[in-house]
C-alpha cells in the first residue's frame, strides 16, 4: 500500500532566512558511469536524419534519428538510472521504490544555426538527456532550463532577490541529466562549426507498493 505523500516541511535548525517553498523542479546531473561506451555507441549511428518520424519540433532546427530497437539502447540508460537511484537513496532523497517504463530514445545532431525551442515532455514522468559531444567553443549552443512559474513573480521581486528565469547547467561531453517531464527546457542557437550530439529518452514511472525505510 502506498502511503499518502507527506506535507512539505522546513527543518528549523537549517532554515535559511529566505525560505523557498515547493521544490518541484529537481534535476540530476552527473558524468555517466558508462560515458565512453555510450558515446561510442551513439557515434556508431550515421547522421541519417529521420525528422519526418517526429510529430514535435516544428519550431526547432536539428536532425533527429529515432532508435526504434529499444532493447539495443536500454542497457545504456539502465546503468545511469541505477546510478541516479543509488545517489538519491544514499542521501535519503528517495522515499519509495519505483519502476520505470522506457520509450524509444532519439539522437539529436546540431550543426551551425540549429537550436531547439523551449518545450516540456509533459506526457512522460521522466526525461533523460545524454550529452555525447558538447563543443565548448564560445558560440556553442547550451542546454537550459526555463522556470515556467517565473512570470508569476513581479519585476520588483525579481530585482530584489536577483532572480532569473533560465538556468544553464555547465555540461561536458559524457554528462547526463535526468529531470521531470513538466520542466521546460531548450537548446540555444548553435553558433559553432563543431557538431553537437545528444541522445534523449522518456520514461514513465510507477511507484512500488512499499516505502523504503
Ligand atoms: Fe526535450
Amino acid at each position: 500500500m502506498v502511503k499518502p505523500i507527506k506535507i512539505t516541511t522546513l527543518d528549523a535548525p537549517t532554515e535559511p532566512f529566505k525560505k523557498a517553498l515547493f521544490p518541484i523542479n529537481p534535476f540530476f546531473h552527473f558524468r555517466a558511469p558508462n560515458a565512453e561506451e555510450f558515446i561510442e555507441k551513439i557515434k556508431s549511428i550515421p547522421r541519417e536524419p529521420q525528422n519526418e518520424k517526429f510529430l514535435w519540433g516544428t519550431r526547432s532546427k536539428c536532425d533527429k534519428y529515432l532508435c526504434e530497437d529499444i532493447e539495443e539502447w536500454i542497457p545504456f540508460w539502465r546503468d545511469n538510472l541505477k546510478f541516479m537511484t543509488e545517489g538519491l537513496s544514499k542521501e535519503g532523497s528517495l522515499k519509495c521504490a519505483f519502476q520505470y517504463r522506457p520509450y524509444q530514445p532519439w539522437i539529436n545532431w546540431y550543426s551551425r544555426d540549429n537550436f531547439q525551442e523551449m518545450h516540456d515532455h509533459n506526457e512522460h514522468d521522466l526525461v533523460g538527456v545524454f550529452f555525447a559531444e558538447i563543443p565548448q567553443d564560445e558560440g556553442a549552443s547550451k542546454f537550459y532550463f526555463e522556470d515556467r512559474t517565473f512570470p508569476m513573480i513581479s519585476a520588483p521581486w525579481r530585482y530584489m532577490l536577483g532572480l532569473g528565469s533560465a538556468f544553464f547547467p555547465k555540461i561536458e561531453s559524457g554528462d547526463i541529466i535526468f529531470f521531470p517531464g513538466h520542466m521546460l527546457h531548450g537548446v540555444s542557437p548553435h553558433e559553432s562549426d563543431e557538431v553537437r550530439i545528444t541522445m534523449s529518452a522518456n520514461f514513465d514511472l510507477k511507484v512500488e507498493g512499499e516505502y523504503l525505510p
